[in-house]
């Protein structure tokens, strides 16, 4: 049975960086909270009409697509996470397929926010092992600024999130040892509520957490988005960040450890850990946890922030692009967020 190995890596962020003191012109912060309680200086902010998530997955795919000496005809597949489509539907899986002038592919859309890019991977590695497939583009991509609140109000989520897109083709290999060694998925709903956006959705009230719960049934029967869900910000993204803080620092080494216990591996063979960039905080404290150096250890949050579902791609393409990681060298991706879920993969370059 083949392996899966990444064969090409590509990445985009936009040209307009946004420092945190640009932020304080729309909201009540400082660069000084921000950096103290995040780690970000700045981040990227697509353009307003002529840059969406799908259009910057484009440029990332060119590159990843590229450089493992393809092109987008041999594409037979694509996996495309992302919590910010172009649509509430149709994914912008297809809209890349279009895009990028591929063959009529399947075309996988995968939410699974933070983590998505780690589901993506990893499901996109069981075609290859299969055989069912040879060249799976996997994507992540977020446009985050078209969608929060840049009130004062919002300002414990919005300065935490940040643009781009990351990407890497997927292929076959027969060469022992290398290539994906294993991934490792997991979800706990209990807490869903409490890093997530409700609207546009089909939920009852019920669901929400009380303070927000409060808007009349009949407009949710009637409405799908109304006025309401506006001035009760339930159209931007909702969180506990110490909720999120305390969940996040268990599972991330947990499932770090999962994957490295699979493959009778320590953290000491760790070439570069690529977690995904939530927060420097909880990358920080991953890092005393497992007791990893910092040369074991990539983060990029500080430039771009958090960029979700193209966090892990974006840092991975721009660690290799840096020469941190070479062939043979092991790397393992780690993720944590929404739903919650949180998940591994473990690479043998
Ligand atoms: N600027 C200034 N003050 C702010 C800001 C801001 N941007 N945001 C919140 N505050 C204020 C709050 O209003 C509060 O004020 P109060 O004490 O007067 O009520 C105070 O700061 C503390 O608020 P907390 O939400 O308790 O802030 P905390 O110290 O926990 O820091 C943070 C918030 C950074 C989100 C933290 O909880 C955290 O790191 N959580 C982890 C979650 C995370 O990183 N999420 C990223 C996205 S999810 C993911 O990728 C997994």
């Amino acid at each position: 049975m083949p392996q899966s190995k990444i064969a090409g890596t590509g990445f985009y962020v936009p040209q307009n960086a946004v420092s945190n003191n640009d932020l304080t012109k729309y909201m009540d912060t400082s660069d000084e909270w921000i950096q103290e309680r995040t780690g970000i200086k700045e981040r990227r902010y697509a353009h307003r009409t002529n840059e969406t998530t799908t259009t910057m997955a484009v440029e990332a795919s060119k590159i990843a697509i590229e450089r493992a000496g393809i092109t987008p005809q041999d594409i037979d597949f694509i996996v495309f996470a992302t919590l910010s489509p172009d649509y509430y539907f149709p994914g912008c899986g297809v809209l890349l397929q279009r895009a990028m002038q591929m063959k009529e592919i399947g075309a996988l859309d995968i939410r699974n926010q933070c983590s998505g890019f780690v589901y993506a991977l990893s499901v996109a590695d069981q075609f290859i092992k299969t055989g069912m497939y040879k060249n799976i583009l996997v994507v992540g991509s977020e446009k985050h600024s078209f969608g929060l609140d840049f009130s004062t109000r919002g300002r414990n989520v919005s300065v935490i999130f940040g643009d781009g897109a990351g990407a890497v083709v997927l292929q076959p290999t027969t060469k022992e040892g290398q290539g994906i060694l294993s991934t490792h998925l997991h979800s706990d709903g209990e807490s869903a509520e409490i890093l997530a956006m409700y609207n546009p959705g089909t939920h009852a009230n019920h669901w929400l957490p009380q303070k927000l719960a409060d808007f009349d049934e009949a407009e949710i029967g009637e409405m799908f988005f109304s006025h309401d869900m506006i001035d009760k910000a339930q159209v931007f993204p909702n969180m506990d960040g110490p909720a999120v803080f305390k969940k996040a620092v268990v599972k991330f080494p947990e499932v770090i450890m999962e994957a490295l216990t699979a493959n009778n591996l320590t953290p000491a063979d760790i070439t570069v850990l690529i977690p995904h960039q939530a927060n420097l905080r909880i990358a920080e404290f991953v890092q005393k946890k497992l007791g990893l150096s910092n040369e074991q250890v990539y983060n990029n949050i500080q430039k771009y922030g958090n960029t979700t579902a193209a966090s892990v791609p974006i840092a991975l393409c721009e660690a290799w692009e840096a020469g941190k990681i070479k062939e043979g060298d092991l790397v393992c991706l780690a993720a944590f967020g929404s739903g919650f879920t949180w998940a591994s993969a473990l690479v043998r370059w």
